[in-house]
Protein backbone atom coordinates (compact mmCIF):
# COMPACT_ATOMS: atom_id res chain seq x y z
CA UNK A 1 0.00 0.00 0.00
CA UNK A 2 1.35 3.18 -1.01
CA UNK A 3 1.14 5.88 1.98
CA UNK A 4 -0.26 9.55 1.12
CA UNK A 5 2.93 11.90 -0.12
CA UNK A 6 1.49 14.15 2.39
CA UNK A 7 1.77 11.99 5.72
CA UNK A 8 5.80 11.49 4.74
CA UNK A 9 6.24 14.86 3.78
CA UNK A 10 8.93 16.83 6.60
CA UNK A 11 8.90 20.38 7.78
CA UNK A 12 11.71 21.42 9.42
CA UNK A 13 10.96 23.42 12.70
CA UNK A 14 12.42 25.70 14.18
CA UNK A 15 11.79 28.22 10.99
CA UNK A 16 7.73 26.72 11.40
CA UNK A 17 8.41 28.07 15.51
CA UNK A 18 9.91 31.49 14.59
CA UNK A 19 6.95 32.16 12.18
CA UNK A 20 4.53 31.48 14.79
CA UNK A 21 6.05 33.94 16.89
CA UNK A 22 5.88 36.51 14.33
CA UNK A 23 2.20 35.76 13.98
CA UNK A 24 1.66 36.60 18.07
CA UNK A 25 3.63 39.32 18.24
CA UNK A 26 1.74 40.59 15.20
CA UNK A 27 -1.78 39.88 17.33
CA UNK A 28 -0.18 41.64 20.29
CA UNK A 29 0.57 38.43 22.61
CA UNK A 30 3.00 39.63 25.50
CA UNK A 31 5.49 36.22 25.30
CA UNK A 32 5.27 35.63 21.73
CA UNK A 33 8.72 32.64 21.15
CA UNK A 34 7.86 31.51 24.39
CA UNK A 35 4.38 30.39 23.38
CA UNK A 36 5.05 29.90 20.01
CA UNK A 37 7.65 27.34 21.86
CA UNK A 38 4.88 26.22 24.32
CA UNK A 39 2.31 25.37 21.70
CA UNK A 40 5.09 23.89 19.27
CA UNK A 41 6.11 21.44 22.50
CA UNK A 42 2.45 20.63 23.42
CA UNK A 43 1.99 19.32 19.84
CA UNK A 44 5.07 17.26 19.78
CA UNK A 45 4.41 16.08 23.60
CA UNK A 46 7.54 16.91 25.12
CA UNK A 47 9.00 19.45 27.20
CA UNK A 48 9.74 23.58 25.29
CA UNK A 49 13.46 22.73 26.41
CA UNK A 50 13.96 19.72 24.27
CA UNK A 51 12.21 21.46 20.91
CA UNK A 52 16.32 21.90 20.02
CA UNK A 53 16.65 18.88 19.24
CA UNK A 54 13.74 18.14 17.01
CA UNK A 55 14.80 19.71 13.64
CA UNK A 56 12.59 17.65 11.71
CA UNK A 57 8.47 17.30 12.16
CA UNK A 58 5.69 15.80 9.71
CA UNK A 59 3.15 17.96 8.05
CA UNK A 60 0.18 16.63 10.38
CA UNK A 61 2.08 18.12 13.45
CA UNK A 62 2.87 21.47 11.47
CA UNK A 63 -0.67 21.29 10.93
CA UNK A 64 -1.66 20.99 14.60
CA UNK A 65 0.90 23.78 15.44
CA UNK A 66 -0.44 26.26 13.01
CA UNK A 67 -3.95 25.99 13.91
CA UNK A 68 -3.23 26.36 17.65
CA UNK A 69 -1.00 29.46 16.96
CA UNK A 70 -3.88 30.53 14.71
CA UNK A 71 -5.98 30.06 18.66
CA UNK A 72 -3.83 32.20 20.19
CA UNK A 73 -3.77 34.53 17.58
CA UNK A 74 -7.33 35.22 19.02
CA UNK A 75 -5.94 35.70 22.53
CA UNK A 76 -7.50 32.35 23.70
CA UNK A 77 -4.92 31.82 27.06
CA UNK A 78 -1.88 29.77 26.22
CA UNK A 79 -3.13 27.85 29.43
CA UNK A 80 -6.29 27.27 27.82
CA UNK A 81 -4.89 25.50 24.71
CA UNK A 82 -2.03 23.35 26.67
CA UNK A 83 -4.71 22.39 29.00
CA UNK A 84 -2.53 23.37 32.32
CA UNK A 85 -1.28 25.69 34.26
CA UNK A 86 1.87 25.28 36.92
CA UNK A 87 1.87 26.14 40.73
CA UNK A 88 4.48 24.79 42.84
CA UNK A 89 5.03 21.41 41.83
CA UNK A 90 1.26 20.52 40.71
CA UNK A 91 0.16 20.86 37.58
CA UNK A 92 -3.83 22.46 37.14
CA UNK A 93 -6.02 21.66 34.46
CA UNK A 94 -7.81 24.59 33.19
CA UNK A 95 -9.84 25.79 30.87
CA UNK A 96 -13.15 27.60 29.85
CA UNK A 97 -14.98 28.57 33.63
CA UNK A 98 -12.15 28.57 35.92
CA UNK A 99 -9.41 31.10 36.64
CA UNK A 100 -5.75 30.46 35.08
CA UNK A 101 -3.40 30.68 38.12
CA UNK A 102 -0.48 33.26 37.49
CA UNK A 103 3.24 32.82 38.45
CA UNK A 104 2.43 35.61 41.02
CA UNK A 105 0.90 33.22 43.47
CA UNK A 106 4.16 31.77 43.59
CA UNK A 107 5.59 34.28 45.80
CA UNK A 108 2.05 33.30 47.98
CA UNK A 109 2.55 29.92 47.81
CA UNK A 110 6.48 30.09 48.85
CA UNK A 111 5.65 32.09 51.59
CA UNK A 112 3.16 29.58 53.07
CA UNK A 113 5.46 27.17 52.16
CA UNK A 114 7.67 28.51 54.89
CA UNK A 115 5.65 29.22 57.30
CA UNK A 116 4.56 25.95 57.73
CA UNK A 117 8.44 24.79 57.72
CA UNK A 118 9.03 27.09 60.23
CA UNK A 119 6.46 25.81 62.66
CA UNK A 120 6.56 22.84 64.97
CA UNK A 121 2.95 21.55 65.17
CA UNK A 122 1.97 19.03 68.20
CA UNK A 123 -1.07 17.82 65.36
CA UNK A 124 -1.82 17.82 61.67
CA UNK A 125 -1.35 21.37 60.10
CA UNK A 126 -4.54 22.41 59.30
CA UNK A 127 -4.78 25.07 56.13
CA UNK A 128 -7.75 26.58 54.61
CA UNK A 129 -7.50 28.16 51.24
CA UNK A 130 -10.67 30.39 50.69
CA UNK A 131 -11.32 31.26 47.12
CA UNK A 132 -9.28 28.71 45.85
CA UNK A 133 -10.34 28.57 41.64
CA UNK A 134 -9.02 25.30 40.43
CA UNK A 135 -7.42 24.21 43.34
CA UNK A 136 -4.52 25.67 42.61
CA UNK A 137 -3.16 26.79 46.19
CA UNK A 138 -4.62 24.23 47.96
CA UNK A 139 -3.39 21.32 45.91
CA UNK A 140 0.19 22.91 45.68
CA UNK A 141 0.27 23.22 49.84
CA UNK A 142 -1.09 19.29 49.88
CA UNK A 143 1.13 18.34 47.00
CA UNK A 144 4.26 19.99 49.77
CA UNK A 145 2.59 18.76 53.04
CA UNK A 146 1.25 15.56 52.90
CA UNK A 147 0.88 15.44 57.25
CA UNK A 148 -1.56 18.55 56.39
CA UNK A 149 -5.46 18.57 56.79
CA UNK A 150 -6.11 21.06 53.52
CA UNK A 151 -9.74 22.39 53.06
CA UNK A 152 -10.74 25.13 49.81
CA UNK A 153 -13.65 26.45 49.84
CA UNK A 154 -15.04 28.17 46.27
CA UNK A 155 -18.39 29.58 45.52
CA UNK A 156 -18.20 28.84 41.94
CA UNK A 157 -19.80 25.65 40.77
CA UNK A 158 -17.78 25.74 37.13
CA UNK A 159 -14.72 26.17 39.24
CA UNK A 160 -15.71 23.73 41.84
CA UNK A 161 -15.96 21.08 38.86
CA UNK A 162 -12.46 22.20 37.59
CA UNK A 163 -11.35 21.84 41.41
CA UNK A 164 -12.83 18.10 41.89
CA UNK A 165 -11.04 17.46 38.34
CA UNK A 166 -7.48 18.46 40.03
CA UNK A 167 -8.24 16.95 43.20
CA UNK A 168 -8.86 13.74 41.88
CA UNK A 169 -6.17 13.88 39.78
CA UNK A 170 -3.59 14.80 42.76
CA UNK A 171 -5.40 11.57 44.62
CA UNK A 172 -4.12 9.67 41.73
CA UNK A 173 -1.05 11.20 41.93
CA UNK A 174 -0.62 9.68 45.47
CA UNK A 175 -0.84 13.23 47.23
CA UNK A 176 -3.12 13.79 50.87
CA UNK A 177 -6.63 14.31 49.70
CA UNK A 178 -8.04 17.99 50.10
CA UNK A 179 -11.65 18.60 51.24
CA UNK A 180 -13.57 20.99 48.83
CA UNK A 181 -16.61 22.93 50.29
CA UNK A 182 -18.90 24.50 48.38
CA UNK A 183 -19.29 28.15 49.95
CA UNK A 184 -19.51 32.13 50.13
CA UNK A 185 -16.49 33.52 52.04
CA UNK A 186 -18.21 36.28 52.93
CA UNK A 187 -20.78 34.00 54.72
CA UNK A 188 -20.08 34.67 58.39
CA UNK A 189 -20.74 30.74 58.87
CA UNK A 190 -18.67 29.28 56.03
CA UNK A 191 -16.42 26.54 56.90
CA UNK A 192 -17.77 26.69 61.06
CA UNK A 193 -16.46 23.62 61.92
CA UNK A 194 -13.30 24.67 61.42
CA UNK A 195 -13.91 27.90 63.87
CA UNK A 196 -10.55 28.97 65.25
CA UNK A 197 -8.56 25.67 64.73
CA UNK A 198 -7.01 26.78 61.11
CA UNK A 199 -3.24 27.01 61.57
CA UNK A 200 -2.62 29.01 58.23
CA UNK A 201 -5.42 30.52 56.19
CA UNK A 202 -4.44 31.46 51.95
CA UNK A 203 -5.77 33.49 49.92
CA UNK A 204 -6.21 34.73 46.47
CA UNK A 205 -9.55 36.35 45.78
CA UNK A 206 -10.80 38.49 43.03
CA UNK A 207 -9.29 41.78 43.96
CA UNK A 208 -9.08 43.97 40.53
CA UNK A 209 -10.63 47.28 40.66
CA UNK A 210 -14.04 46.97 38.30
CA UNK A 211 -12.67 49.77 35.84
CA UNK A 212 -9.53 48.24 35.04
CA UNK A 213 -8.50 47.42 31.39
CA UNK A 214 -7.45 44.23 30.95
CA UNK A 215 -5.48 41.97 28.35
CA UNK A 216 -8.13 40.11 26.23
CA UNK A 217 -6.38 36.72 27.35
CA UNK A 218 -8.03 37.88 30.76
CA UNK A 219 -11.30 39.96 30.13
CA UNK A 220 -12.60 37.47 27.70
CA UNK A 221 -11.29 34.44 29.19
CA UNK A 222 -10.98 34.30 33.39
CA UNK A 223 -14.38 34.23 34.44
CA UNK A 224 -15.69 37.82 35.83
CA UNK A 225 -16.47 36.78 39.44
CA UNK A 226 -12.95 35.36 40.00
CA UNK A 227 -11.55 38.97 39.05
CA UNK A 228 -13.35 41.66 40.00
CA UNK A 229 -13.73 43.25 43.15
CA UNK A 230 -15.86 46.16 43.04
CA UNK A 231 -14.82 49.65 42.93
CA UNK A 232 -11.57 49.48 44.93
CA UNK A 233 -10.77 45.95 44.51
CA UNK A 234 -11.79 45.27 47.85
CA UNK A 235 -15.35 43.70 48.11
CA UNK A 236 -14.80 40.30 48.47
CA UNK A 237 -11.33 41.25 50.49
CA UNK A 238 -13.55 43.01 53.07
CA UNK A 239 -16.13 40.12 53.73
CA UNK A 240 -13.57 37.94 54.02
CA UNK A 241 -11.67 39.47 56.68
CA UNK A 242 -13.98 38.52 59.16
CA UNK A 243 -14.17 34.80 58.21
CA UNK A 244 -10.37 34.57 58.02
CA UNK A 245 -9.75 36.27 61.96
CA UNK A 246 -12.48 33.26 62.56
CA UNK A 247 -11.32 30.42 60.99
CA UNK A 248 -7.49 30.94 62.67
CA UNK A 249 -6.60 29.22 65.91
CA UNK A 250 -4.44 31.50 68.27
CA UNK A 251 -1.23 31.99 66.89
CA UNK A 252 -2.21 30.97 63.33
CA UNK A 253 -0.93 32.92 60.44
CA UNK A 254 -2.65 34.01 57.07
CA UNK A 255 -1.82 35.32 53.59
CA UNK A 256 -3.85 37.28 51.55
CA UNK A 257 -2.75 38.51 47.80
CA UNK A 258 -4.32 41.74 46.37
CA UNK A 259 -3.90 44.41 43.61
CA UNK A 260 -0.92 46.44 43.54
CA UNK A 261 -3.12 49.01 44.73
CA UNK A 262 -4.25 48.03 47.85
CA UNK A 263 -1.21 46.68 49.61
CA UNK A 264 -2.00 49.02 52.47
CA UNK A 265 -6.14 48.74 52.52
CA UNK A 266 -5.60 45.05 52.92
CA UNK A 267 -2.93 45.45 55.90
CA UNK A 268 -5.35 48.08 57.29
CA UNK A 269 -8.59 45.66 57.23
CA UNK A 270 -6.29 43.17 58.67
CA UNK A 271 -5.09 45.27 61.39
CA UNK A 272 -8.88 45.89 62.50
CA UNK A 273 -9.97 42.33 62.94
CA UNK A 274 -7.33 42.26 65.57
CA UNK A 275 -4.94 39.97 63.68
CA UNK A 276 -1.27 41.40 64.48
CA UNK A 277 2.54 41.12 62.61
CA UNK A 278 1.50 42.46 59.56
CA UNK A 279 3.31 42.48 56.63
CA UNK A 280 3.35 43.92 53.26
CA UNK A 281 5.11 41.57 50.93
CA UNK A 282 6.22 42.79 47.09
CA UNK A 283 6.54 40.83 43.69
CA UNK A 284 9.52 40.27 41.28
CA UNK A 285 8.24 43.64 40.08
CA UNK A 286 8.67 44.94 43.16
CA UNK A 287 4.69 45.70 43.08
CA UNK A 288 3.12 45.01 46.39
CA UNK A 289 1.19 41.50 46.04
CA UNK A 290 0.17 40.13 49.35
CA UNK A 291 -0.06 40.53 53.38
CA UNK A 292 0.53 38.44 56.07
CA UNK A 293 -0.65 39.02 59.50
CA UNK A 294 -1.24 36.40 62.74
CA UNK A 295 -3.86 35.90 64.97
CA UNK A 296 -1.86 36.47 68.46
CA UNK A 297 -1.44 33.40 70.71
CA UNK A 298 -3.34 35.14 73.44
CA UNK A 299 -6.26 35.40 72.04
C1 LIG B 1 -8.55 35.15 41.46
S1 LIG B 1 -9.41 33.62 41.44
C2 LIG B 1 -8.15 32.66 42.29
C3 LIG B 1 -8.27 31.19 42.21
C4 LIG B 1 -7.09 30.45 42.89
N1 LIG B 1 -7.00 30.82 44.28
C5 LIG B 1 -5.78 30.72 42.18
O1 LIG B 1 -4.90 31.35 42.75
O2 LIG B 1 -5.63 30.29 41.03
C6 LIG B 1 -10.65 33.90 42.70
C7 LIG B 1 -11.65 32.75 42.91
O3 LIG B 1 -12.56 33.16 43.97
C8 LIG B 1 -13.87 32.71 43.66
N2 LIG B 1 -14.81 33.56 44.41
C9 LIG B 1 -15.22 34.81 44.12
N3 LIG B 1 -16.02 35.29 45.09
C10 LIG B 1 -16.11 34.31 46.03
C11 LIG B 1 -16.79 34.20 47.28
N4 LIG B 1 -17.52 35.22 47.75
N5 LIG B 1 -16.68 33.05 47.98
C12 LIG B 1 -15.94 32.01 47.49
N6 LIG B 1 -15.26 32.06 46.32
C13 LIG B 1 -15.34 33.20 45.60
C14 LIG B 1 -13.95 32.85 42.17
O4 LIG B 1 -14.98 32.03 41.64
C15 LIG B 1 -12.54 32.40 41.74
O5 LIG B 1 -12.49 31.02 41.51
Amino acid sequence: MSVPEAATERVPLRPLVVAAAGRLAEAGVGSPMFDAEMLAAHALGVDRMRLALIPMIDAETAGRIDHSVDQRATRIPLQHLIGTAPLGAVDLAVGPGVFVPRPETELLLAWALGYLESRRFAHAPIVVDLCTGSGALALAIAQARPDADVHAVELDPDALRWARRNADARIAAGDTPITLHSGDVTDPFVVEHLTARADLVVANPPYIPQDAVLDPEVADHDPHRALFGGPDGLDVIRGMVPTIARLLRPGGATAVEHDDTNGGGVAALLSAADLTDIAEHTDLADKPRFVTARRPSNT
